[in-house]
């Protein structure tokens, strides 16, 4: 059957050209005049070198001693950028191809095949740029988490911090322990940041915000049609975190049905999404929080002693402020620093009688209370000096409170420096604790709010003697993380 061969390439979508052996262009199809945007009869039969809009295209085509040469031609693929008279570019991308005479084998014409890919080409440019704007965010993460941002000289922060980097290039789980604000997520995510998963997601996971059934399909994810509702499937958390880190936040609060799911995943690294036929694997690192004394809520029954196993294979204790308040005037200075950045608002410092006031304050919310209350005064302050009509009310009153009932020994004076003051005041209370406890050492670290460990570790600096002699803290040297 005899056919129209050029009917039939005007039909084509892609841009079909013929440039003869002498470079004369032999045939131009109607979709070469729409991406071109030059019309056949201006083209066809002309060489195509003195063509101006062809000429990038031709130069393409190789020639040696007047002869199309196959050379480079194989199956050579351009892009090049077109502008139309009306100033529209359009990329597009043509494979050349030799065509062979009959009966030799040199080449008799090359046929160009060329295709619109303005959309593929910006598609492809967005993709760059996002990458390019990945990888910034993921360094200016990595910066904003590094373990320097963890305020802190004090001697407990200091052993998190030793604790914290040496785990970080392993894969273990690691279980964060510490008070609400004292800053577990920002350990969490500082040892992701400073891993080998650094370049995949942290991805946090509250357990105590969704019940049973939801925390499920937050953490599984679902397929399509798993239940009533589900039109579309949906990652879970485990999913999201995939060659990264799970935070499991909270871990106390996760039911007893969840507890058991968790374990799963801990124990075979695999997991089934709700309504999926086959189990996934699960590539994450597991941190987890918590701010309870899980000891003693597996002794209740309340958490699996199993999971308590598996999660707690490296416990990192995080202090509450009140027993590093050395730190304090260290963490303000640097807080002033961030709010300055923040609003534009410079405080150089917090007056003598102020600072008395905050290191006497209990600080139940610890880093978090701290940063509320900096803020605060930050925006009230019309100094360039924090000063006590600054401070929240509650706070002054809380603090003369608690330094009425410990009898405060402390004179605060601008001539000493404030190290100075915080130890002698420090030893002040411990030494008066001591003496109304009768020199029980449990009941004074009681009588203080502070950990055993914490208490006799103070009083060796106070007094070395007493604090041989002291039974204080013996548990706590047991635990294992010591
Ligand atoms: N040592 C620290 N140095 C600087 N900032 C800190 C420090 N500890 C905590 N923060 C800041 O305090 C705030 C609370 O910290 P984070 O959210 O990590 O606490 P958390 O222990 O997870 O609290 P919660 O148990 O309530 O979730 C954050 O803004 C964090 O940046
Ligand atoms: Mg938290």
């Amino acid at each position: 059957m005899k056919y129209d061969l050029e009917y039939v390439l005007d039909s084509a979508l892609d841009g079909v050209f013929i440039v003869a052996s002498d470079r004369r262009l032999v045939l131009f199809n109607r979709a070469c005049e729409e991406l071109y945007d030059i019309s056949r009869e201006d083209v066809v039969d002309k060489a195509c070198w003195k063509l101006s809009d062809f000429q990038q295209s031709c130069d393409s085509i190789s020639e040696r001693d007047g002869r199309i040469s196959y050379g480079e031609l194989g199956s050579k693929k351009e892009r090049m950028v077109l502008t139309h008279k009306e100033g529209r570019q359009v990329w597009v991308e043509t494979i050349y191809t030799p065509i062979f005479h009959k009966e030799s084998e040199e080449i008799a014409y090359v046929m160009g095949v060329i295709k619109d890919i303005t959309e593929l080409k910006r598609a492809e440019d967005e993709k760059e740029r996002l990458q390019k704007e990945l990888i910034t965010i993921r360094s200016e993460l990595e910066s904003k988490y590094d373990f320097s941002t963890i305020v802190g000289n004090s001697p407990q922060i200091i052993q998190a911090l030793k604790l914290a980097s040496q785990v970080a290039p392993q894969n273990t789980t690691v279980m964060l322990v510490g008070e609400s604000g004292t800053g577990k997520e920002l350990l969490a995510k500082a040892i992701h940041y400073n891993s080998p998963r650094a370049s995949r997601p942290f991805v946090a996971l509250n357990c105590s915000a969704f019940p049973d059934t939801l925390f499920e399909s937050e953490l599984f994810g679902y397929e399509k049609g798993a239940f009533t509702g589900a039109d579309k499937s949906k990652p879970g958390k485990i999913a999201l975190a995939s060659g990264g880190t799970l935070f499991l936040d909270e871990v106390t609060s996760m039911s007893p049905t969840a507890q058991v799911k968790i374990l799963r995943v801990i124990q075979e690294r695999e997991y089934e999404p709700l309504g999926a036929v086959r189990s996934k694997n699960a590539d994450i690192r597991i941190i987890a929080a918590t701010n309870k004394e899980l000891e003693s809520l597996v002794n209740d029954g309340v958490f699996r002693e199993d999971l308590y196993y598996r999660l707690f294979v490296y416990p990192i204790q995080l202090p509450p402020l009140r027993e590093r308040m050395r730190d304090l005037p260290l963490l303000i200075e640097t807080l002033l620093k961030k709010f300055h950045h923040a609003m534009g608002k410079s405080v150089q410092g917090v007056s003598s009688e102020a600072m008395e006031v905050l290191m006497g304050y209990s600080w139940p919310g610890n880093v978090r209370e701290l940063q509320n209350v900096i803020e605060r005064m930050m925006i009230l302050s019309k100094g360039d000096r924090i000063e006590m009509s600054d401070l929240p009310g509650y706070l002054v009153d809380s603090a003369r409170t608690r330094s009425r009932r410990s009898d405060s020994p402390s004179e605060f004076s601008d001539r000493i420096s404030l190290e100075d003051s915080i130890h002698k005041y420090e030893r002040g209370l411990i030494l008066k604790a001591l003496q109304k406890c009768d020199n029980n050492k449990t009941q004074a670290a009681n009588l203080l709010g502070l950990s055993r460990s914490t208490f006799r570790y103070k009083l060796s600096k106070i007094s070395p003697e007493l604090s041989m002699r002291s039974r204080v803290g013996a548990e706590s040297y047991r635990r294992k993380w010591k």
